[in-house]
């Protein structure tokens, strides 16, 4: 059974977390970094990028349609990181925001009620014309004409590729400058502007702590890390914060 040693007197009231694939790999879901993970098959540069997606579109679409169609298959499931996660949100009703960089859904199956998908979604498609932004279909492919402006070849997965900018930065921002905790869930804190978020929240006085399979590259700069997998570090943490009193 973890210890978590926190000095908090009262249960903070303005929680954000950021997740990333370490969350879901107990889903069934490859993460990126790691040995057998997604970006030892697959070049960056070919299929997470714009210009990977203008040489060669159909080898995008390949890639995602796959992760879609894995993503849909009855085995992968939200796991209790996400359940608990999503039971506090309810519990805790307006003072918990996810922030996933995650495309999965499943925070959102968790029933999380506040989340930003700041990498954007598997399951979503934008025509790179109108901005105009649908629901995926199983296979998406160059042919598919967008239902806004009746184009075709202009639909791309609603994912934001290496060189965009993510997605809501104003109101993640916005949350972290009047968070009292952030907690950095399964990420290898590599990637900004989300590796850029802890130092964010120390700035304001947050608590900020890491949950991680092991140290990230970040680790140094969170007050307090705690390591394991997440399906069972995640629902131990949250309900230490359930236990702790409610200020007055
Ligand atoms: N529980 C907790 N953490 C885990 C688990 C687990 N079961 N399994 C793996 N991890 C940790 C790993 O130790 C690693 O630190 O999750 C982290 C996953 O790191 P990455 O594969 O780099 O994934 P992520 O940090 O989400 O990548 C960020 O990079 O490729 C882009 O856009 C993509 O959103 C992604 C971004």
């Amino acid at each position: 059974m973890q210890h978590f040693d926190l000095p908090l007197k009262n249960r903070p009231k303005n929680i954000v977390v950021l997740t990333g694939a370490g969350i879901s790999q107990e889903s069934g879901i490859r993460t990126f970094r790691a040995a057998d993970g997604l970006w030892e098959d697959h070049r960056i540069e070919d299929v997470a990028t714009p210009e990977g997606f203008a040489r060669d579109p159909a080898l995008v679409h390949r890639f995602y349609n796959a992760r879609r169609q894995h993503l849909q298959s009855d085995d992968v499931v939200p796991n209790p990181a996400h359940l608990a996660l999503a039971e506090f949100d309810q519990a805790v009703s307006g003072q918990l925001l996810v922030v996933t960089q995650n495309v999965d859904d499943l925070h959102d199956r968790a029933g999380q009620a506040q989340l930003i998908h700041m990498h954007g979604e598997l399951l979503k498609a934008r025509c790179a014309v109108s901005g105009h932004v649908t629901r995926a279909p199983l296979v998406l492919d160059e042919s598919m004409k967008c239902d806004c402006c009746g184009l075709s070849e202009t639909l791309r997965p609603d994912i934001v590729w290496f060189g965009e900018m993510p997605m809501e930065m104003d109101r993640i921002y916005q949350a972290l400058s009047c968070a009292d905790m952030f907690i950095s869930i399964g990420t290898s804190g590599n990637v900004y502007p989300a590796a850029g978020f802890c130092r964010e929240a120390n700035q304001v006085g947050a608590c900020t702590v890491e949950l991680n399979l092991e140290p990230s590259s970040t680790s140094s700069e969170f007050q307090y890390t705690f390591y394991g997998p997440a399906g069972s570090l995640v629902p131990a943490f949250i309900d230490y914060l359930k236990r702790l009193p409610v200020a007055g």
